[in-house]
């Protein structure tokens, strides 16, 4: 279950790599563009001012996150479904599809990009953005005390995000009649305030293993977590620096 209200506490530092993703899209003459994955809604608004005229059509799987983006857009050139992004499949081709710190969740989500690319007509671009940080220390803190014995048992099913490199992505959308540009990028967010690190992992990475944990154990793991990452990630005199790498792909199709 997604909570929109804590996803959105940085709203700011999550949506400059979608803003980014979109700038590399080279369509300009657009109708109708999908967002996979599209969470509460707050980045709809990126879309419609690149293509105006373009209706946007946000897609997420959680009850939540739809029902809090139906809330808090009412642009009438948007509209949101819930559905598994998996299924998913347009009645006709569409200009753009993006997805944008969702594929991650999604295991073996290579599998499913030739379907998604081919959502996409002639002339038009699938683009895709994944974390590249599940090596830094807040996922590998998460993981190695998620494996201790007084937690594990209650975190057998629970998922952990995934994505691959740059290379591995372009060599995947680089099929004939496609032109893919990979790259990826490490952003320095600087966060202030108490446990900031914790508070940003809460809303996403961490969110599966502290909703699979009974409430006394949840607290303190809450307390174990957050002193590791206040080492890991020490506060300075202008604040705490979360390294965060992205991914991007963005694959245009020629043919
Ligand atoms: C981290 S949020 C990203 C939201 C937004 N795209 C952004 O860039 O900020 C991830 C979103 O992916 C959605 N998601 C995860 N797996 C999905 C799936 N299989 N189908 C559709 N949406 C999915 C989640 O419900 C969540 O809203």
């Amino acid at each position: 279950m997604w909570d929109p209200q804590t996803y959105l506490a940085y709203a700011d530092e999550r949506s400059r790599p979608f803003g980014e993703l979109v700038a590399r899209i080279r369509v300009d003459d657009v109708r109708a563009v999908v967002d996979l994955g599209c969470g509460p809604g707050h980045l709809s608004h990126v879309l419609r001012a690149r293509w105006p005229g373009a209706t946007v059509v946000g897609v997420d799987a959680s009850d939540e996150m739809i029902t809090r983006a139906r809330a808090d857009d009412d642009d009438p050139r948007t509209r949101y479904e819930r559905a598994d992004l998996r299924a998913w499949q347009p009645g006709e081709p569409v200009d753009v599809v993006v997805t944008n710190a969702a594929l991650q969740w999604v295991p073996g989500h290579l599998d499913l990009l030739p379907a998604l690319q081919d959502a996409v007509g002639p002339g038009g671009a699938f683009a895709l953005g994944v974390p590249g940080n599940f090596e830094a220390p807040s996922h590998v803190l998460l993981r190695d005390l998620a494996s201790r014995p007084d937690y594990a048992p209650h975190l057998r099913e629970v998922v952990h995000p995934a994505a691959h490199d740059a290379a591995t992505y372009l060599e995947t959308l680089a099929r004939p009649g496609w032109a893919v540009d990979a790259w990826e990028s490490t952003y320095l967010h600087v966060l202030q305030g108490p446990d900031p690190v914790l508070r940003w992992v809460r809303g996403t990475g961490a969110r599966p293993v502290l909703a699979a944990l009974p409430p006394d154990l949840r607290a303190r793991f809450e307390s174990e977590y957050g002193a590791a990452l206040r080492a890991a990630y020490p506060e300075r005199a202008h604040g705490t620096v979360l390294p965060f790498r992205r991914v991007f792909a963005v694959a245009h199709r020629t043919a």
